[in-house]
């Protein structure tokens, strides 16, 4: 079902951190935004708000810069009434109530009927908020929660008061979903709602437990961080990130709000590591040094025994040397104790916290995982250790049981095949929104119907089948080749259309580059030319295929991954993906298609088409500076998607909006694309490719042995010996590829940038 926006216009009243996030996202989806802040003294007063937008910009808070243009800015004092034209009306000014206050109170007047207030307050309970404010604006009153960046961080925690009109939180649960591309999570009024009130405790109880049991930065980070699919900023770096100065008041403003009862008091204890650092103004990375810093010969940590830095030393605990977390939980050294001590608190304070923060465990788990980056959230966790032994585990060590995990105890998890343990005691089903679908709903619902161990093709219903890949970083090998083919001639038989796509982070990092190294050291061009052949048929395969093909491309697809999207019908591209042909970044160029199709667009772009240069120089450029696109509408400047090609800004709903795109395509009566010719300029382009290049060299984009590879990639692109009076096949474009590549493949400076990229996963500019 499509969606249609009941908000085109929001204001956002303050615009410091949060504020100029929040509007630079609400333009990234397409809404006319007004910025309003405090008057400035001198020449010009809207310069809080003016150069908060121009900070967005260089710190990609837009997608792209050009939606900085959507934001109009302006001040308190003179631009209020501006208001008035907004659907939705963000307040994001300092921590305070009154402030908070007098400000509802000046816009209640202006608001348009039935227009949305909300705060994006941390800590004041709406119930403060709505105070004094008259009966028309506190029923559309919210608590908003974005959190830090606004662009990137999917979390929203939506909060309701008992006077909230249910369609006014209906209106902006929907529209954050669908068109801001958030996880809406809906809270209760209470201190720090669902991420924070967990987050806070273990971080009080990390950073408590680190000096008591006497851990460095460096261990407790290593211990309270990947072990537990937490990020490998685990608390310290994390503390860092978010300023030390903040720490000690968010922690009071908890001691200060949380009942009594509240184990967070048993926790929270003054650090005076953290006073010491605060003394010495290194308030984390805004201040270039916190818990670590850059020292003049390498990274730093802070040192909790002797308040000093010194050297930055990898953790040596043997607890991180084992499997599990349960393992390191149990391990007796001071890493295991510490594990113990901080992760054990902070999981039973979950399990404590339902009903209290929210009727339901996933949204708690949902709010960890995209609030705090966690890979599981707490009750996916108690799951991995085993309910029953952390209960035991609880018991032994003293601390109280809550009775949610008794419960989970008893039955053997909190979650089974898709329900989750409710406080009443029942499973209740858990449930998608509609129009979100990933792969792992396939899964469950159906065996594959084909598929090896680089690929899978699902039924997704309606005619449309999905292929997703699952290789480590889903890099293509022959087997994905292979898999591809399968699904091509599959789809053919009993489908209408296909999607390719799947629930990973990214797309397709490409070819595995082991495979050609491996290839390369062993001297088999013949499995080097066999591969990227391979590659050709099957991609050109798909392309020609009588079905339509939606790529459902998010995260990065680079190399063979922006090949295959080159060969789909339509591309439906997250808002965030990273798409580019990076093939010179380890000294080869595009053979899977890459040049041909980039060539093959062009000529059918009115606006590039008009000569045989403007028509290489539009696929030359992207590719020599292997260029990769920093969202989906950049993505759209270096022509890797078409004006046509769909962006979907909500994660979860990409598959579902590509198969309705299948569908619509089948609908309409596919036609597969016929080969073309092209007309290329030879020599002549060739020797005005290499003038661009020669341009480029002083600005410093190319160096090196990028040379030779712009030397190679341009004359595959002008079409070798050919010249315009000649119109050439795409089959002869794709000859050329194919040789291009294997003469630079054989090349030792193509052998060390391959080398180079496999070990340390950056490019080397030799
Ligand atoms: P900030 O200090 O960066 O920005 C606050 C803005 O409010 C400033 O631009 C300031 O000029 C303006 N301001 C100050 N006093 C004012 C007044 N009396 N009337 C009108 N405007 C005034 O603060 P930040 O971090 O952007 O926080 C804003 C809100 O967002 C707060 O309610 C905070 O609790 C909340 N929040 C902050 C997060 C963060 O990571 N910084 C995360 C989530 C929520």
């Amino acid at each position: 079902m499509t969606y249609h926006s009941p908000i085109q216009t929001v204001a956002v009243i303050g615009a410091g951190v949060m504020g100029a996030g929040i509007a630079a996202h609400f333009a990234n989806a397409g809404c006319g935004v007004i910025l309003l802040d405090m008057a400035s003294e001198g020449a010009d007063p809207a310069r809080l708000a003016r150069e908060a937008v121009t900070r967005q910009v260089k710190t990609a808070g837009f997608m792209h810069p050009a939606l900085a243009a959507q934001v109009r800015v302006g001040t308190i004092a003179d631009d209020l009434p501006l208001v008035a034209e907004a659907d939705w009306i963000v307040e994001a000014i300092v921590e305070l109530p009154d402030a908070k206050r007098s400000l509802y109170a000046r816009l209640a007047p202006l608001m348009k009927a039935g227009a949305v207030l909300s705060s994006n307050t941390s800590t004041i309970p709406l119930a403060t908020l709505v105070e004094g404010l008259p009966e028309a604006v506190a029923s559309h009153f919210l608590i908003t929660h974005f959190f830090n960046p606004p662009r990137f961080m999917r979390l929203l925690e939506v909060v309701a008061g008992p006077g909230t009109d249910p369609a006014a939180v209906a209106r902006v649960t929907a529209f954050a979903d669908h068109v801001l591309g958030k996880s809406v999570v809906a809270c209760k009024d209470t201190p720090g709602f669902l991420a924070n009130r967990i987050g806070c405790m273990w971080m009080a109880a990390a950073h408590r437990f680190a000096t008591e049991l006497g851990l460095s930065a460096e261990e407790a980070d290593g211990v309270i961080g990947r072990p537990f699919g937490i990020p490998g900023t685990g608390i310290f770096a994390l503390t860092d990130l978010i300023g030390i100065d903040l720490m000690p008041k968010v922690w009071q403003s908890f001691a200060d709000t949380l009942p009594a009862t509240d184990p967070f008091h048993a926790v929270n204890r003054p650090s005076p590591v953290i006073t010491a650092l605060i003394e010495r103004g290194a308030t984390g990375r805004k201040a270039k040094a916190g818990f670590y810093r850059k020292g003049e010969a390498g990274m730093e940590a802070f040192d909790f025994t002797t308040l000093a830095y010194r050297p930055q030393a990898k953790p040596t605990l043997e607890s991180l040397s084992v499997k599990s977390p349960r393992a390191l939980m149990e391990h007796p050294d001071r890493g295991g104790r510490y594990g113990w001590a901080v992760m054990s608190r902070t999981l039973a304070y979950a399990a404590l916290l339902v009903p209290e923060i929210s009727d339901a465990i996933a949204p708690v788990d949902e709010a960890m995982r995209l609030g705090y980056n966690w890979r599981f959230g707490p009750f996916e966790l108690m799951d991995q250790l085993g309910p029953r032994w952390l209960a035991e585990a609880l018991a032994e060590d003293g601390q109280d049981v809550p009775p949610l995990l008794a419960r989970a105890a008893e039955r053997g998890g909190f979650y089974q095949d898709r329900t989750a343990l409710s406080p009443s005691g029942a499973m209740v089903p858990l449930l998608r929104p509609e129009g979100e679908v990933l792969v792992a709903d396939l899964r469950r619902a159906a065996p594959r119907i084909d598929g090896n161990d680089a690929a899978s093709l699902w039924d997704m219903g309606d005619g449309i089948a999905c292929l997703e890949f699952h290789r480590k970083m889903n890099a293509m090998a022959p087997e994905s080749m292979a898999a591809i083919a399968a699904a091509t001639k599959r789809v053919a038989e009993g489908f209408r259309g296909l999607v390719i796509g799947n629930d990973a982070a990214n797309f397709c990092a490409g070819a595995d580059l082991g495979l050609f190294l491996a290839a390369i050291e062993r001297g088999d061009m013949a499995f080097i030319d066999d591969f990227v052949r391979q590659g050709q048929d099957t991609y050109d395969a798909l392309l020609r295929a009588p079905f339509p093909v939606v790529g459902a491309v998010a995260g990065l697809a680079l190399g063979g991954g922006c090949e295959i999207l080159l060969h789909c019908d339509h591309i439906q591209a997250h808002a965030e993906s990273a798409i580019g042909l990076v093939e010179r970044n380890v000294g080869l160029i595009p053979a899977w298609g890459g040049c041909r199709r980039l060539l093959v667009r062009a000529a059918s772009n009115a606006a590039l088409a008009k000569g045989p240069v403007p028509l290489v120089m539009a696929a030359f450029e992207p590719i020599i500076t292997a260029s990769v696109s920093g969202s989906a509408l950049l993505a759209r400047d270096l022509g890797y998607l078409r004006p046509g090609d769909g962006i979907t800004m909500n994660r979860d709903r990409l598959l579902e909006d590509a198969k309705a795109k299948a569908i619509t395509l089948a609908d309409e009566g596919y036609q597969p694309p016929e080969p073309v010719e092209l007309r290329l300029p030879g020599a002549s382009g060739k020797h005005t490719l290499m003038n661009r290049v020669e341009a480029m060299v002083p600005l410093g984009q190319l160096q090196g042995h990028d040379l030779a590879i712009a030397e190679v990639l341009a004359g595959v692109l002008t079409g070798g010996t050919t010249d315009v009076t000649r119109p050439l096949p795409e089959a002869a474009i794709s000859t050329l590829e194919r040789e291009g590549f294997l003469e630079l493949a054989a090349s030792k400076a193509s052998t060390q940038r391959i080398v180079h990229m496999l070990k340390t996963g950056k490019p080397l500019r030799n």
